[in-house]
This record gives structure tokens, sequence and C-alpha cells, in this order.
């Protein structure tokens, strides 16, 4: 005979209880989830963290199934993608999961790193959040570079070849660096094995570690909001942040509704166009390797075209490859290049609106720039575009302690 409820309630309690003396469960959700307070103004860019979040989960989890018939071997790799695909029981499914969420995983990320832009989230106390998410981005970046040379395809070859020569550029350590790196004289099998064994173990850890300290220094702080004001500066009678509602329930049911939209615009992609056009998938890359034949075009996916651009629009090699690296290096420094009085662009004269869109349009346009065939008048664009991009930064130290500001309210606008 089935219990009744009561008692059914009372042993889960007991339980609770008994793991509660030996592992703080409630204590830790009670911290975390509903004695934590965000700010009652979040908005559509508050969703990409938890989205983030969610990406980097089913990416594990999908890459553990296609560890499991991948063959990590150059005679054996492009051959076991297309059994994969083909003859695997659900095989294409969590294949194009993979490489889909690889891409939205960067659309995610990018979004999530504009958001800081516009609301000066990455400003002091968030010094070091911003500094643990750009050490994320740039592990997701050799990530995805690492991941994309696995099926041995064409660009997957081409691409690790001209990436890793870029090393090369290094005066006096070039050459060293560039064999140490592929582990032989060329890319080949070994370069193969040892980035199978840092795309599926070392960095995927690497990323765990740095989301946790990401999320700690989040926690320590608590998040920013569209307004760029400090919430805990403006405490009720029992402590708690007037403009502050508990995470649990209001923003987990909010994070909810963002992964129910996420997931119908992700399915959309994956079942109907998983390969957008060449842009998440591209076309050389459903070639096996061929170190004998040179694609025409070689290029990046899509998400490290800005910087290729970057990088294809100084003619000297080793000046390049410094423009490039700084390109991502200046992003570090964002907490302190940005000196305004105030954070959020609501309340930044039109200086910054109009700089903000020129450095988004760069940034767009370098990524499609880096995409073409490279014309002598596109280098032309690419070189216009990426003195667009640095000017962003260094008019940004020079003017925000300058530019007009609005005046700031005490309490957040809802
Ligand atoms: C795996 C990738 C990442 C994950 C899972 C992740 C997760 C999160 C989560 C859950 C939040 C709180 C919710 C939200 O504000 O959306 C957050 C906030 C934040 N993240 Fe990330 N993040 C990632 C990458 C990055 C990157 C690459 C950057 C910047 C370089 C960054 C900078 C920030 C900042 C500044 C905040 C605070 C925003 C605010 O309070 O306004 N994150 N992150």
């Amino acid at each position: 005979m089935a219990k009744p409820a009561s008692t059914l309630a009372k042993r889960a309690d007991e339980l609770m209880n008994w793991i509660d003396k030996r592992l703080p469960v409630t204590a830790f959700w009670n911290a975390t989830m509903t004695g934590y307070y965000a700010p009652k103004n979040f908005n559509f860019w508050y969703y990409m963290g938890s989205l983030a979040l969610l990406v980097l989960v089913m990416q594990i989890f999908t890459g553990i199934f296609l560890t499991m018939h991948y063959k990590p071997s150059a005679t054996e790799a492009f051959a076991s993608v297309e059994y994969i695909m083909r003859d695997v029981d659900w095989g294409w499914l969590i294949r194009y999961m993979h490489t889909t969420g690889a891409s939205f995983f960067f659309i995610l990320v990018y979004l999530h790193m504009f958001r800081s832009l516009l609301y000066g989230s990455h400003r002091k106390p968030r010094e070091l959040l911003w500094i643990f998410g750009m050490l994320i981005y740039v592990a997701l970046m050799a990530e995805a570079f690492m991941g994309y040379v696995l099926p041995w395809g064409q660009m997957s070859y081409w691409g690790a070849q001209v990436i890793i020569n870029l090393f090369g550029a290094i005066p006096s350590v070039g050459d060293a660096l560039t064999e140490w790196i592929r582990g032989d004289y060329f890319i080949s099998d070994a370069t193969l094995n040892r980035f199978f064994a840092l795309h599926v173990i070392a960095i995927p850890l690497a990323l765990l570690g740095l989301v946790l300290l990401h999320l700690v220094a989040l926690r320590e702080n608590g998040s920013n909001n569209p307004d760029g004001i400090e919430i805990k500066a403006n405490k009720d009678e029992n402590g708690l942040p007037k403009d502050g509602i508990p995470f649990h329930p209001y923003y987990t049911v909010k994070d909810i509704f963002g992964v129910g939209m996420f997931l119908l615009l992700f399915a959309f992609v994956l079942f109907f166009w998983p390969e957008v056009g060449g842009i998440f998938l591209e076309r050389d890359n459903f070639i096996p390797a061929t170190p004998l034949v040179t694609p025409e075009h070689i290029m990046p996916v899509w998400y490290f075209t800005p910087y290729y651009a970057i990088l294809k629009a100084v003619p000297d090699k080793l000046l390049g490859v410094i423009l490039m690296g700084s390109s991502i290096v200046v992003l570090f420094f964002l907490p302190w290049l940005d000196r305004s009085p105030v954070k959020s662009i609501r309340y930044k004269g039109a200086w910054y609106k109009v700089m903000l869109a020129l450095f988004t349009i760069a940034f767009i346009r370098l990524g499609m720039l880096g995409m073409a065939e490279g014309t002598p008048a596109q280098t032309i664009e690419m070189r216009v575009w990426t003195f667009v991009y640095f000017s962003f930064f260094i008019l940004l130290f020079f003017l925000s302690p300058r530019g007009k500001t609005k005046p700031v309210p005490d309490r957040v606008t809802h």
C-alpha cells in the first residue's frame, strides 16, 4: 500500500537533514539561489551567461559520445567522422549538436562580452570577473581551434598549417616553437594526437575551472545591471538590497524561458541548416586532408575571422602577428581603459554611443573581410577597420574621463 504523502514528505525531510549534516546542500542553495539578491532590472542581455553554461554542458556531453567513436589518427580520423555521421545510431545528431554548439557558444560569448561594453560590467569592482572571462575566451578559442583540426579535412589541415606557422614569425625561437607545437617537422599524426588530448581533457578542465572562478567572482560583488548602479549601496532595514530580488525563483524562471527560446533557435539551425552555407562547417572540410593539395582559399571559422583580417591587413608577418595578438590582449585591459565616471551607456553621452557603434561595425566588417578572398580593395578596407578597432581603445582611454555624462539615478530604473 502507498504511504500517505505527509509520511513521504517527512521521510524526504529526514533524508535532506541527513545529507545536510554531511554536505551543506541546503546552505549552499540558500546562499547562492534563494538568499542571493540580483538586480531587478535584468534584460535580454542577461540571458547569455546561463545559456553559455548550458552550451558548455552540451559540448562536454556530446563530446563524450563523439569520443566513443572518433579515431585520433591521421589515417582514420576523417573516415571515423564519416562513420559517426552515417552508421552510428544518432551519430549525425550528436555531431551536429557539437558543431552547431561550437558556433552558438561563440555567438553567446560575443553577445555576453558586448553587454559589458554596454553597461560597464567590467568596471570596478568586477575587474577580476572580466579577466576570468577573458581567460575563458582565450581558452575557448584554443579549444575550438584544436577541435576543428580533429576531423582531418582539408580546412582542418591547412587551417592548422597557417595558424601554427604564425608562431614561426617569432624571431630566433620561431622555428623551434612551431616544431615543438607540431611534434614533427610537418603537421602529422603526432600533431593530431596532441590536439586530441588537449581538446578532450586539458582545455575542458581548464575551462571548467575558469568558469567556476568566474562565477565565484560574480557572486562576490553580485551582478551589475543595465543602469550600472551598485544595488548593495541601497539596503532596507533587513539589510537586503532594495532593488534586488531573490535569484530563485525569479531569475531561475526567467533563465528557463531563455533556455526555451534558445533551444528553438538552436534546433532550427541544427535540423535545417547545420552548415549555415559553409560558415559553421566549411565546404573544404568535407574533403579529406591532403598535404599535397592546398585549398584555393584558406580561412578560419567565422568566429576567428575578425582577428584573421587584422593579421591579413598587415603586409609584414611579424607585425601582423603582433597586431593580431594585441587586438585580443587589449581587451584584458578594458576595465582600466574606460575611465568614465559612469558605467552604463544609458548615462554616457553621444561620444560613447558613436564610438561603440563604430567599434561594433569594425568588428563585424573585419569578420566578413576575414572570410573574403582578399582583393586589394578588401585589403585597404581591412586596414581602415583595423584602425577603427584600435582607435576605440585609445579614444576610450583619453575621452572617457572628459566625455559628457548624464546624472545617474540612486535607484535602478524599471
Ligand atoms: C564559458 C563561457 C562563460 C560562461 C559559462 C559565463 C557565465 C556567466 C554567468 C552565468 C554570468 C551571470 C549571468 C549573466 O550576467 O549573464 C556571467 C556574468 C559575467 N560574465 Fe561571463 N561567462 C562566460 C564567458 C565570459 C567572457 C568570455 C567574458 C568576458 C570576457 C565574461 C564576462 C562576464 C561579466 C563582466 C559578467 C558580469 C555581468 C554583469 O553583471 O553585468 N564572461 N557570466
